[in-house]
């Protein structure tokens, strides 16, 4: 049975609630094998798919087909699509649109919007219309030219903000809160104050689950932020890899008889 919010909703409190990115099927389906309860379609694809050096040139279309091909590979997990830049927000019935497109046409159970004073009212309608919506507080990359990577939360003044924020996208009907590099004792009285889960990445131990992208993770990416652990070193694994194909191919020990077929009958064509 497909994980529902209510089953995210359920687990809260009692167990760490687990949430990696992908951006395709193969890797959907191993992070769904593996019993992580969220997969976030993030727009961090931007970088880690396709070379851009921040989320902002994302499109809805690009949005909607990996979170197609996510959801295609998926059986288990809630599957989260993010809502790109400039996708949500000035205007609600195109924003209702976007959103409405990553459920029905790209099969997403709930979307994810980097969030502020004016997606309050937007999270609202969008949760009575029927889509699940999880909040993003703390740094919201798609306000990199304000902010930079910068840690978020970090005097009295901002930390309140981001703590006023959780509660009032509580109020709106989100049904989770990512907080991105926010101290933890931040994050952790966020979490204290709200009943909705905290997913936290860059936020500390307290947060009630956590979130990285995949390929930090698995260590495929050329760089990664100081709060990332990386649990595997899956770029220097492909590159010994690719260097056995090369030097195989190069060499003639590949492809040997083994990876060949013969026709016996098609001996002479001429
Ligand atoms: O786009 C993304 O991958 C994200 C996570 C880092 C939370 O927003």
């Amino acid at each position: 049975m497909p994980t529902t919010v209510r089953d995210v909703l359920a687990k809260s409190g009692e167990e760490p609630i687990t949430m990696l990115t992908a951006y395709d099927a193969v890797t959907a389906e191993i992070v769904d094998e593996r019993g992580i309860d969220m997969i976030l379609v993030g727009d961090s694809l931007g970088n880690t798919v396709l070379g851009h050096e921040s989320t902002l040139p994302v499109t809805v279309d690009q949005m909607a087909s990996h979170t197609a091909a996510v959801a295609r590979a998926t059986e288990n997990a809630l599957v989260v699509a993010d809502m790109p830049f400039l996708s949500y927000g000035h205007d609600d019935k195109e924003s209702i649109e976007n959103a409405g497109r990553m459920l029905k046409e790209a099969g997403a159970h709930a979307v994810k919007i980097e969030s502020g004073p004016h997606t309050v009212e937007l999270t609202e309608k969008m949760v009575q219309l029927g889509i699940p919506v999880q909040a993003h507080l703390g740094l919201t990359p798609q306000r990199v030219n304000q902010t930079g990577y910068a840690r978020q939360g970090t005097s009295n003044e901002e930390a309140e903000r981001i703590l006023d924020l959780a509660r009032q996208h509580e109020e709106a009907g989100a049904f989770s809160l990512v907080l991105e590099h926010v101290p933890s004792n931040v994050a952790a009285q966020v979490t204290e104050a709200i009943d909705i889960p905290t997913i936290g990445i860059g936020a500390g131990g307290d947060c009630d689950g956590q979130v990285l992208v995949v390929d930090d993770a698995v260590g495929l990416s050329d760089w990664t932020p100081s709060f990332v652990k990386e649990f595997a070193n899956l770029r220097e694994e492909m590159a010994g890899a690719i260097d056995q194909y090369r030097e195989a191919v190069e060499s003639g020990e590949f492809p040997g008889e083994e990876h060949s077929h013969v026709e016996e009958d098609l001996d002479e064509l001429y």
